[in-house]
């Protein structure tokens, strides 16, 4: 087990609040022990039925919040129809005292009360089972713990795990949010070249065992911060394969795995293939089967954290996720909560509990993420075709992404007529505001570079996602930046309007 003493020095948080310190006794009438504190119960209360006088919390029956009614999707038909309500919903419902009426295991009176760091006990339950289902951890003291959405975990852990000038490992480029939480903490970013499978083992070996503490000014690495599926914003997901040899480099040097994988239930069918799985699975062995495995999966060390959000697969104004570690690591974690956001609020934990477990279950949880699958694989496929269409082969190469939200598109900079005189960064400077100006968003490819990166960039690349944009959107967003990327570089118009034609067709 990798002692995490080794990787940050937290404060040695062992003083409870006195809400934390309450918290046992404060149970309300029905609500279950939480598996991850007994020990906040002095012994014999729950003979004696304690009255209590202690923790500063306001009383339910002060909630004005007397029941709360929710249409979901119904697992027999899982549609998507636009703007619509689809034909098929389920209604669920929440009362104030579901639990003390034997109607629930959680109701609104639990869910608005102050919690636990951990979340509420009833759905850190339900997804450490749904945790146990899709990755089965390989070591016994694992623990999962509800976050407020990646973000705020991710900040969080950074704060337990990273000192002033250490060194974050991230790959070459990464999602934009790693930087901006980690400078004001003062991290620093030391990237990992990446192939088309992901992080280069190499060169993750190579940086480690050449680090120059004297060069870099500070201490070898010891955070690995990595996004393995449909990485944002290249769109790679690391084979198994791959995933196996980044472990064991990360054994080498005792690096600790921060993975964050908010896009790891949108691993899509490959494209173009007409025989993609379509019908919902039937068993959730039979849904994991189709994924690739995740790092925390072949964790047999402990040193692997593991971030999954609601925000791509439920809803992202949920503001939550949950985070997968060894006890120690989620131990420190739920310290860093009970000084920030406590716990997800009260009402995404009661919704997304009465969704998960009262309506849908493991299986109807899974046969939804199949259902997302299907439709984002019918999306990207849309932003391929018309990449085939309207971009200039010419000067751009791409490799379909096979998960997540993105499309990455290199755009041969060299070929621009004023090679010599500009540089990467002012080519793709022309490009980006060609593109705007020709009516197209997308992200320049220097956003997802740390700041020291960015004079040494030496190729040009652009984001793109097909997540939310309609598919007549897609099509015309490509084509004007076909159109835009052919103007800045000399290039022979397209004949548009023939194109155009035959993408409808
Ligand atoms: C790689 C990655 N991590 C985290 C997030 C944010 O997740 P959350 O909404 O849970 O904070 C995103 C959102 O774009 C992302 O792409």
């Amino acid at each position: 087990m990798l002692k995490i003493g080794q990787v940050y020095s937290a404060q040695k948080a062992h003083r409870k609040s006195v809400m934390q310190a309450m918290h046992g006794i404060l149970a309300q009438p029905g609500q279950p022990s939480d598996p991850n504190d007994k020990k906040g119960r002095p012994s014999g209360t729950d003979d004696i039925g304690m009255r209590s006088l202690g923790p500063g919390a306001p009383s339910t029956e002060y909630f004005p919040f007397y029941a709360m009614s929710l249409e979901v999707g119904s697992t027999n038909a899982f549609a998507t129809v636009g703007k619509e309500t689809p034909a098929s919903t389920t209604a669920i419902h929440a009362g104030k005292h579901d639990s003390s009426s034997g109607l629930s295991t959680y109701d609104l009176a639990i869910a608005l009360q102050y919690g636990q760091g951990t979340g509420s006990a009833q759905l850190v339950k339900f997804m450490s089972d749904h945790v146990k289902m899709v990755h089965s951890p390989p070591y016994r003291n694992w623990k999962c713990i509800l976050s407020a959405g990646t973000t705020s975990a991710f900040e969080i852990i950074l704060r337990m795990l990273a000192k002033p000038d250490d060194y974050l490992l991230v790959e070459k480029y990464t999602y934009t949010t790693v930087f901006e939480t980690g400078l004001p903490l003062g991290v620093k970013f030391a990237q990992v070249r990446t192939d088309k499978d992901g992080l280069m083992p190499n060169d993750l070996d190579d940086i480690l065992t050449n680090w120059d503490e004297t060069v870099r000014g500070s201490k070898k690495p010891s955070l690995l911060y990595t996004i393995p599926t449909g990485q944002n914003p290249s769109g790679i997901t690391q084979p198994l394969s791959r995933r196996q040899e980044i472990y064991r480099i990360a054994q080498k040097h005792n690096l600790f795995i921060v993975e964050d994988d908010p896009y790891y239930f949108i691993q899509l069918g490959l494209y173009k293939t007409t025989s993609q799985v379509t019908e919902p699975p039937t068993s959730v062995e039979d849904y994991v089967k189709t994924l690739v495995p995740s790092y925390l999966s072949i964790d047999t060390d402990g040193r692997v954290l593991r971030m999954d959000s609601f925000s791509k697969i439920i809803a992202p104004g949920a503001r939550m996720g949950w985070v997968t570690a060894s006890e120690q690591v989620i131990e420190r974690m739920v310290r860093g909560h009970e000084v920030s956001v406590q716990n997800p609020s009260g009402f995404s934990q009661i919704a997304v509990f009465k969704l998960l477990h009262d309506s849908w279950g493991h299986l109807g949880f899974v046969q939804w993420l199949a259902h997302l699958r299907g439709e984002y694989t019918k999306r990207r496929d849309v932003l391929f075709e018309a990449c085939e269409l309207f971009l200039p082969r010419e000067i751009c190469r791409w490799v379909p992404s096979t998960a997540g939200f993105f499309a990455w598109i290199s755009v041969d900079w060299t070929k621009h007529h004023k090679v010599g005189l500009m540089s990467s960064l002012q080519v793709e400077k022309e490009i980006h505001s060609a593109a705007i100006d020709a009516g197209t968003l997308v992200v320049p490819g220097s956003w997802f570079l740390p700041d020291e990166g960015k004079s040494g960039m030496d190729e040009v690349f652009f984001r793109m996602t097909y997540a939310a944009a309609s598919t007549d959107d897609i099509r015309e967003a490509i084509r004007r930046f076909g159109a835009a990327l052919r103007r800045v570089f000399h290039l022979q118009s397209q004949d548009s309007c023939s194109a155009v034609k035959s993408v409808s067709n």
